[in-house]
C-alpha cells in the first residue's frame, strides 16, 4: 500500500484490483463494490482527517448506539461515464443539502460539502476504471453515516462514520412490477421520520414487502398513516400516476421524501409540455381512473431504479393492470432524464457537475 495526502485526504491505495472478477454485463445491484471506500470519522465535536483506503470489513464496538437506536441515514446517488471518459455527477449538491437535512432530523453532525463531494470526487477519481459507459451502467454512490459511539444509553451518539461506497449497476429491478395498496402498514407519519433518508425507514418496510411478495406484488404504495387514502410512495420510490394526459405526484411532506428524481421528472415534465400537478392522489381516484380507462400510466422515480413501470395495482383485493400505451410518458421521462445523466444530450437545466 502507498500512503500520499491530496487536499486534506489521506489517499491508501489498494495493492490489487478485484475489477478483473466482475462481469459488468451482469450485475446484481448493489451487491459489487470497487476497490476503495472513503471514511470520515466524528469525535471530540469535529470531523477527523477523511481517508481514502482500500474497501475492507470494519471493527466497531458491538455497544455502538447504531446497533441498539438505529441512528443511521445515507443517500443514493449515480455517476456517469461519457464519451470521451469524462465522470459526471447528478446534482450532487441536493445529495448533500438532504444527507445533512436527514441528520438534522437523526440527531448527527451535518458534514461540510468539503468532505461529502471532495471526498466523492476523489474516490471517483481513484476507481475511474470501475465506472462503465452506455447500456444503462452508471456507478451507484452510497454514501451514509452510523453511530459508532460506545454505550447503550439512549441518547445520540457523540462519534459517528461517514463513509462513501461505490458499487456499479444496470438496472434496479429485473422484470415487471406489481404494486399492493397499503391498507394497514405505513412508510411514515406526520412527526416522524418519513422524509429524511434513515434507514430504519426502510428497515420498517421489509416486512410487508415481504407479506405483499408472498401475494405476488413485487413493492406497495404506501399510503398516509392517517387515513390509507392518500397514495404517497411506491416501494423505496416516490410514485407519479398518468389520468388522461395528467402526470400526477404527491407533494413532499413530512411523511415524503424529497425525490431528487421526482423533482427533476417534473421540471423536465413541465419543459416538454407536459400537464404536471402536484397534488394528492386518493386510492378511490386511481380505482376509478382504472375502472373508466382515464388511468394511462403508474411509475416509480427514484436514483437506483431512475423510472419504474407499474403494471398494475390491487386494492381491497381487486386487481387492475393498466393498458398498453404508445405515447408512454414513463418512456419519454426516463430517455430524457438518463439521455441529460449520460452526456448525451444537452444539460439546459445545468444539474451534471463533471468529477
Ligand atoms: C435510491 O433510489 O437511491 C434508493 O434510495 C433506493 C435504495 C433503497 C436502493
Amino acid at each position: 500500500m502507498s500512503t500520499t495526502q491530496t487536499n486534506k485526504i489521506e489517499i491508501i491505495k489498494a495493492t490489487s484490483t478485484k475489477i478483473n472478477d466482475v462481469d459488468f454485463d451482469n450485475l446484481s445491484f448493489g451487491a459489487v463494490f470497487t476497490d476503495h471506500l472513503f471514511e470520515c470519522d466524528f469525535k471530540n465535536g469535529e470531523w477527523q482527517t477523511p481517508v481514502i483506503k482500500p474497501y475492507a470489513p470494519i471493527l466497531m464496538d458491538p455497544s455502538s448506539k447504531v446497533f441498539h437506536y438505529g441512528q443511521a441515514i445515507f443517500e443514493g446517488m449515480k455517476a456517469y461515464k461519457d464519451d470521451k471518459d469524462a465522470i459526471w455527477l447528478f446534482r450532487p449538491e441536493e445529495n448533500h443539502k438532504r444527507f445533512n437535512a436527514s441528520a438534522v432530523r437523526m440527531a448527527m453532525p451535518e458534514i461540510p460539502e468539503a468532505i461529502f463531494l471532495d471526498g466523492l470526487n476523489e474516490l471517483l477519481k481513484l476507481d475511474a476504471e470501475w465506472v462503465k459507459r452506455g447500456n444503462g451502467s452508471s456507478m451507484y454512490i452510497r454514501p451514509f453515516m452510523i453511530a459508532t459511539g460506545a454505550g447503550v444509553v439512549a441518547n445520540p451518539s457523540d462519534e459517528y462514520k461517514f463513509m462513501i461506497l461505490l458499487s456499479p449497476a444496470k438496472s434496479y429491478y429485473a422484470g415487471e412490477v406489481k404494486v399492493i395498496i397499503a391498507e394497514h402498514y405505513s412508510r411514515a407519519a406526520n412527526g416522524g421520520i418519513g422524509a429524511a433518508k434513515a434507514a430504519g425507514n426502510y428497515g420498517a418496510q421489509f416486512y410487508p414487502t415481504n407479506l405483499a411478495n408472498k401475494d405476488g406484488f413485487q413493492q406497495v404504495i404506501w399510503t398516509d398513516d392517517a387515513t390509507h387514502t392518500k397514495l404517497e410512495e411506491a416501494g423505496t420510490m416516490n410514485v407519479f400516476f398518468r389520468i388522461n394526459d395528467t402526470l400526477l405526484t404527491a407533494p413532499t411532506s413530512e411523511r415524503i421524501l424529497d425525490g431528487i428524481t421526482r423533482k427533476s421528472l417534473l421540471a423536465i415534465a413541465e419543459k416538454e409540455g407536459l400537464k404536471t400537478e402536484v397534488r394528492s392522489v386518493l386510492a378511490s381516484e386511481l380505482v376509478e381512473a382504472a375502472k373508466d380507462g382515464s388511468l394511462k400510466e403508474i411509475f416509480g422515480a427514484g436514483t437506483a431504479a431512475v423510472v419504474s413501470v407499474i403494471k398494475g395495482f390491487s386494492y381491497k383485493d381487486e386487481y387492475y393492470e393498466l393498458p398498453k400505451t404508445d405515447d408512454s410518458y414513463a418512456s419519454l421521462l426516463k430517455e430524457k432524464l438518463t439521455g441529460i445523466q449520460n452526456k448525451l444530450a444537452e444539460d439546459t437545466f445545468n444539474w451534471t457537475v463533471q468529477v
